[in-house]
């Protein structure tokens, strides 16, 4: 081994801790920025590492590899600070220019990505045989040769069905594709029999003599392509909008283990490693988000839930009742306690810094503020949280679900400030609505609700909201930022 390639393990090693590290600060909203700062230097890490090993290989090659590379070392070094180069410029536009409220698409397209990298690593692996694939000596393989080809399968499966599955769930996400769930007609049985059929195809190509590459080996490859393709285009596609928040955090998970897969093929530990850990953790906060949703984790990861389309909706709720910001703040000078529940309509609007100010000048007259946040509140975990850090309100006011929801009764105003699904009664009282079963926050328990937004329309799920329909709700139309800064001005 040469000095190069130690030197590079090591650092692998150092990026994999560093990599730790940032979940650990992620986690929490204090040690955010540190955990942000981790990822940043063990990602920096990596890439400099994994560039000084290919530079070593194209300047320093082994006889083998001399043999596979001839003359072409100055092109693969212009392909290799092209792709940096490209990368970085398309990488470093897209954060500058991406809204907040984009943020969920742009991942759902990362993730992509990262389905295309494993399944163009997988094919790689199955053309160029072992040495394109990182073994470098097929004898030592022996008996680990089958399950190197299975890598290839598999490899190429995760990643064709991430490839997919965050195309339809970006467009889904940008709105560029209907958020209800597709209904094809015996979907369970479509997910379940495209697993079959991919563990029995892959059983084929592990028992085919591979290394000849021969024209059907690469036929068998193509077929379980085009099904992983099929099959992640299906899963998403068939989700309905209220349910999205899992299929993310699913996808996320996918393209840990799409990288972890091509980390076996390529043998490269830190992709391993990597893929490992963005795989178990994107699979552990789907079982957040699962348990957030009431919905069954097991059922998730088959695709689908297991939900049949309900009947439409034709039910009259009856009128509204419309309020105006004065009116909302002579409420609000009058309340003693008062909850804020925000939703993506405060992200759209960037209502925070004013959500914010009319907090603080409320506490300030002596009204208890805290702010009641659903777990699926936005289109991102924790968007509503990191919307308010940005705003700083104080963090002990900042309330989950679990925490208030048995306060509303005591609370005299609540204020909606773009949210709708969350706030849904009829996910408590209607079996039949899509969102059923969904834990939400019971707003309508007390004693006034304002709820600020636009016009009447459904919220992401498509549904309609009895509780705008209430007694003691009042709707405050217009933009969110618009109205509260009226009510601080009435204030
Ligand atoms: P939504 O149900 O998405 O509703 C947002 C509301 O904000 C809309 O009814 C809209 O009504 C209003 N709005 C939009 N722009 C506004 C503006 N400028 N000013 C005032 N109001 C505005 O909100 P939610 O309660 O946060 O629920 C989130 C939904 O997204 C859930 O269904 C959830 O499952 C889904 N989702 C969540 C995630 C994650 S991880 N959080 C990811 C994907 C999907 P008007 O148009 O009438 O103004």
């Amino acid at each position: 081994m040469g000095i190069v390639t130690a030197i590079s393990g090591a650092a692998y090693i150092v990026a994999s801790l560093l990599f730790i590290l940032s979940l650990a600060g992620l986690s929490k909203h204090e040690s955010s920025r540190s955990g942000l700062t981790y990822g940043i230097v063990g990602m920096g890490i990596a890439l400099v590492a994994t560039i000084a090993m290919v530079l070593d290989h194209v300047y320093n090659p082994t006889d083998e590899q001399k043999a596979d590379l001839p003359d072409l070392t100055w092109v693969l070094i212009v392909l290799l600070v092209g792709a940096i180069v490209v990368g970085a410029v398309i990488g470093l536009w897209k954060a500058r220019v991406v809204e907040m409220t984009g943020m969920p698409e742009l991942i759902a397209l990362l993730h992509s990505f990262v389905g295309l990298a494993a399944v163009l690593i997988g094919w790689n692996g199955a053309i160029g045989g072992f040495d394109a694939s990182g073994v470098e000596n097929p004898q030592d393989l022996g008996a680990l040769t089958n399950i190197h080809e299975a890598e290839i399968a598999i490899g190429i499966f995760i990643g064709a069905v991430t490839l997919t599955g965050s195309i339809v769930a970006n467009l889904k996400l940008s709105a560029k594709m209907k958020s209800a769930p597709l209904m094809l007609p015996g979907k369970n049985f479509i997910n379940l029999g495209s697993l079959v059929v991919f563990v029995i195809l892959t059983g084929f190509y592990v028992a085919m003599d591979t290394h000849a590459n021969t024209t059907p080996a690469y036929i068998l490859l193509a077929v379980i392509t085009a099904l992983a393709l099929f099959l992640g285009w299906h899963l998403v596609a068939s989700i309905g909008g209220g349910d999205m928040p899992v299929v993310i955090s699913m996808l996320n998970s996918y393209s840990g283990w799409a990288a972890a897969a091509s980390g076996f093929l390529l043998g490269n530990d830190l992709l391993i490693v990597t893929g490992a850990l963005v795989g178990s953790s994107g699979a552990y906060l789907s079982y957040i988000m699962c348990k957030a949703m009431n919905r069954s984790f097991i059922s998730v990861i088959a695709g689908g839930f297991g939900i049949e389309a309900g009947p439409a909706d034709d039910t009259d709720y009856g009128e509204h009742r419309e309020i105006q910001a004065d009116a909302a703040a002579e409420l609000l000078a009058d309340a003693k306690s008062v909850i804020i529940t925000p939703g993506y309509g405060m992200a759209v609007a960037q209502a925070q810094y004013p959500v914010a100010d009319l907090t603080a000048k409320l506490r300030a007259k002596g009204v208890d503020v805290r702010f009641g946040i659903h777990p699926v509140a936005g289109r991102l975990p924790g968007h509503m949280n990191v919307l308010l850090a940005e705003a700083k309100v104080p963090y002990d006011i900042v309330m989950e679900l679990d925490e208030i929801n048995d306060d509303f009764d005591e609370t005299d105003v609540v204020l909606v400030i773009g949210a709708n699904d969350t706030v849904n009664p009829a996910a408590a009282e209607d079996p039949g609505s899509p969102i059923a079963g969904m834990p939400v926050l019971e707003v309508w328990n007390a004693k006034d609700v304002i709820v600020f937004k636009r016009s009447m329309a459904a919220g992401y799920a498509g549904v309609q909201n009895p509780l705008f329909f209430r007694d003691n709700t009042q709707m405050l139309f217009g933009d969110a930022k618009n109205r509260v800064e009226d009510i601080i001005a009435a204030l």
